[in-house]
């Protein structure tokens, strides 16, 4: 399968078709930043400013590729344990990108969401959060989604405690709870389970990143740090996705 799409319009602003055998949902662990600006004698935080500006790059390439929803982690409920200096700073970071990025994503339709517990997040940077999403809430031809103090385990616990509440409320029977269930109380309810996921860096380990949604995703380790990534290192990925055989436990008849 060759990538871009024949008959893909990169100037085209609707929603895309999906690649037959594409992924329909990436998601992306963006690793490697602190690295990157390390190996350039640069403190931390001017490899996240270049992250940022893949994430940019990135975003703009999906639909072009027939990608509908692309997930990226962003900040993990693990990360508040770096130094305050680099918490601050990546903060002060995500309030400028939403700044920034706002009318350029609405310009280029897409749809943002944030995934993750809120409650931590300083009241400016989630009110910001608030207005993208409000403001982009009828953008069709790309899903991006940020997990933002996000883990997997976090969102199940959480989900579990809101199922738990509807049980208790008489709400929900405990008898009808299967694994059609769990999935509507996570943050990710109105999207579609990964098809791929990718991590940069070198790093093969999913540190948390959606655990319940990832059951059946594949699985692209790459050595390239995060702000080094292209959309022509996403295209050999694409490749490489569209020769695998995805079973789901299935034998190939
Ligand atoms: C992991 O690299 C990266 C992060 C914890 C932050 C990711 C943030 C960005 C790419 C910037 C902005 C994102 C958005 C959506 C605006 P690391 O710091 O752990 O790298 P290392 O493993 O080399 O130390």
């Amino acid at each position: 399968m060759a990538w871009p799409r024949k008959g893909a319009s990169p100037a085209g602003r609707d929603s895309p078709t999906a690649e037959p055998g594409g992924p329909r949902h990436v998601a992306i662990i963006m690793d490697g930043n602190g690295r990157w600006a390390q190996g350039r004698g640069r403190p931390r935080l001017f490899g996240h400013q270049a992250g940022a500006r893949r994430v940019r790059e990135v975003v703009r390439a999906c639909p072009d590729y027939g990608i509908e929803y692309l997930t990226v982690f962003a900040f993990s409920t693990e990360n508040w344990k770096r130094t305050q200096m680099e918490v601050s700073g990546l903060m002060g970071l995500f309030r400028t990108y939403i700044r920034k990025e706002a009318r350029e994503l609405l310009r280029e339709n897409v749809r943002v969401r944030f995934i993750g517990d809120r409650v931590k997040l300083d009241a400016k940077l989630r009110a910001l959060m608030d207005e993208l999403e409000q403001m982009t809430e009828s953008c069709t031809r790309m899903n991006l989604t940020v997990a933002l103090n996000y883990g997997g385990r976090d969102e199940v616990a959480r989900a579990t405690r809101r199922l738990a509440e509807d049980v208790a409320a008489g709400r929900l029977d405990p008898a009808d709870v299967d694994e059609e269930t769990l999935p509507r109380y996570l943050d990710t309810c109105v999207l579609p389970d990964p098809d791929l996921v990718i991590r940069t860096s070198g790093e093969a380990r999913i540190s948390n990143f959606l655990l319940w949604q990832s059951a059946y995703a594949e699985y692209e380790f790459t050595p390239i740090l995060w702000p080094d990534f292209t959309p022509q290192h996403l295209v050999e990925i694409l490749e490489r996705y569209g020769r695998r055989e995805r079973r789901f436990g299935k034998v190939p008849v």
